[in-house]
């Protein structure tokens, strides 16, 4: 039987124009469907738009617009950046889904009759930009969101109450009894820590605004946002409707990843396992939590003037090369600092010294000694051997960093072997072999050489989409297979020249640095 794979991205708020930060989070899920689905299973790749709450209602307001006007123009926006950076989701989620709605809307009545919602009053501080609620002591003398830094609210109005005390206990077991359930190990210690603190009944309503989903049996208030977007996982396989085959598929029967940063842990990791106690539904998923993208060292927004849109770098180097480094550069361990200096580095040093590099001299070989056609032979030599070995550890090395979500490491291992099929080119001297007609070697040395290059592209294909492409066009061989992947299966490579460098050289990085900050100060100008 074909084995299935969910992956998630949060769903991003409809509040503004999304940057590299959020987009790398997408990127990664993209890239890991692409792999899971070359090793044979059957992937649903989700992405989507978080449109309710006060946020939104007031940015909307703000711009003279319904929020429903204002949120149908970020989803196309964003629609178009996915496609922009290649990345192939199979569903683009929005809370503001007919069906979504009814089923949040029939998860609440569920909740509420099964008594773990009651009607209360809140008396406390909320963030509106993080749509938030924080105790006095979160908020200090000065009630400034822990998280934002913005002033909190004092909000005073009746409201639901899910009782999170009650799952307590039970959450803790599940954690300990599912060791891989949030990853990595340092970020399941800080919730097991936050959850031991003891939790607070969450207000699960508000009713002092309207833009949300209705409470049903009570239309005064709406949704607390939270409840209502994290259930945009299941809705969008239409676990409460009639048709429940893609939730039997992808929830029941699959491996489900929510990829989320280290901000909205808490919310995966506390209030969604409990939500889903609460109505009886498995808790089937993972997480996978990581650190954010940094830019000039903090994190971005538009008052600090640092952020970075995906464009600025896309329209410069193209989407091939953006994937790269947010993928070679994810902040797994720990935030990542990215600089367009930092940028260029990788770009000139991966991409064009290592990897382009080598591709082009390659091809340029195959046509002058061998005519574009090189076959496989029988000489061999210690340099062929050793490159041999690094292949094949490579492949397995980057089957476990594909499988454990490490996909910078993976791409490092790819970089080694990168390193180690340039030095083939120094041990052995092709234009000496050729110069003292030594054929037979030069040959089994080029075609190391090409099926080199084509392992490096196969593992390269769920990162590199449009330029793995062209390098099996230019080897003459269809495009690899990474489950396959075997060195040394090819006879012969009939090779063509590539019409263009595959990444071009930055020359002037000085130069190229002043256009990106200035690029990325007039994005800054641009309407969301
Ligand atoms: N709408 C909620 C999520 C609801 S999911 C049921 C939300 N949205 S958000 O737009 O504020 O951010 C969502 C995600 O964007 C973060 O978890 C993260 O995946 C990504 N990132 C936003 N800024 C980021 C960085 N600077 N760096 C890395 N990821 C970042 O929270």
């Amino acid at each position: 039987m074909k084995k299935n794979f969910y992956i998630t991205t949060p769903i991003y708020y409809a509040s503004g124009r999304l940057h590299i930060g959020s987009s790398s989070t997408t990127l990664f899920c993209d890239t890991l469907k692409r792999y899971k689905k070359s090793m044979g299973y059957d992937t649903r790749f989700m992405t989507g738009m978080d449109e309710h709450g006060q946020k939104v209602e007031k940015k909307a307001m703000s711009k003279g617009l319904t929020p429903k006007e204002f949120t149908d123009n970020l989803a196309t926006n964003a629609k178009n950046l996915w496609k922009y950076l290649d990345c192939d989701y199979d569903y683009f989620v929005r809370t503001t889904d007919e069906n979504h709605i009814k089923q949040v809307q029939e998860v609440f009545e569920t909740m509420l009759k099964n008594g773990d919602i009651y009607l209360g009053s809140y008396d406390g501080l909320y963030c509106v930009e993080c749509e938030t609620f924080f105790s006095q002591s979160e908020v200090g003398e000065e009630k400034l969101c822990p998280d934002c830094g913005r002033p909190v609210q004092i909000v005073k109005e009746p409201s639901y109450f899910f009782k999170l005390s009650k799952y307590q206990d039970k959450l803790l077991e599940f954690i300990n009894s599912h060791p891989d359930f949030i990853e990595p190990e340092g970020k399941k210690n800080e919730v097991v820590a936050f959850i031991k603190q003891g939790l607070q009944d969450l207000s699960v309503s508000r009713s002092t605004f309207k833009w949300g989903i209705e409470i049903p049996s009570d239309p005064k208030h709406v949704i607390y946002v939270w409840l209502d977007a994290l259930f945009n996982y299941l809705t969008a396989l239409n676990f409460l409707e009639d048709d429940k085959s893609l939730y039997e598929k992808y929830w029941l029967n699959s491996e489900v990843v929510h990829v989320v940063a280290k901000d909205i842990l808490r919310f995966h990791a506390i209030f969604w396992p409990i939500f889903l106690m609460s109505i009886n539904v498995p808790i089937n998923f993972k997480l996978f939590a990581h650190n954010w993208v940094l830019m000039y060292g903090d994190k971005m927004s538009k008052s600090k003037g640092n952020v970075i849109f995906p464009k600025t770098f896309v329209e410069r180097y193209g989407s091939d090369a953006f994937r790269y480094y947010m993928l070679r550069e994810f902040p797994v361990l720990s935030d990542t600092v990215c600089t367009p200096e930092d940028f260029i580095s990788r770009y000139n040093t991966d991409l064009v010294n290592d990897y382009g590099n080598l591709v082009s001299r390659t091809i340029s070989m195959a046509a002058k000694y061998f005519d574009s056609k090189v076959k496989k032979n029988s000489f061999t030599n210690e340099f062929i051997d050793d490159l041999k070995k690094v292949e094949n550890e490579t492949i397995k090395l980057y089957h476990e960093d594909m499988n454990s979500y490490r996909l910078d490491k993976a791409l490092s291992d790819i970089n080694k072997l990168v390193s180690r099929t340039n030095k083939l080119i120094d041990e052995t001297m092709p234009w000496a072999l050729y110069k003292d007609e030594k054929m037979d070697e030069l040959e089994a040395v080029i075609y190391a050489l090409l099926d080199s290059i084509r392992v490096i592209t196969t593992l390269y294909i769920p990162f590199l989409i449009n330029s793995s492409k062209i390098v099996f066009k230019a080897l003459g061989t269809q495009e690899g297979c990474i489950k396959d992947l075997v060195p040394y299966e090819i006879d012969e490579y009939n090779v063509s020249k590539l019409e263009s460098p595959l990444f071009p050289r930055e020359n002037d990085i000085k130069k190229a640095t002043d256009e990106i900050v200035e690029s990325m100060a007039y994005e800054l100008t641009q309407e969301a």
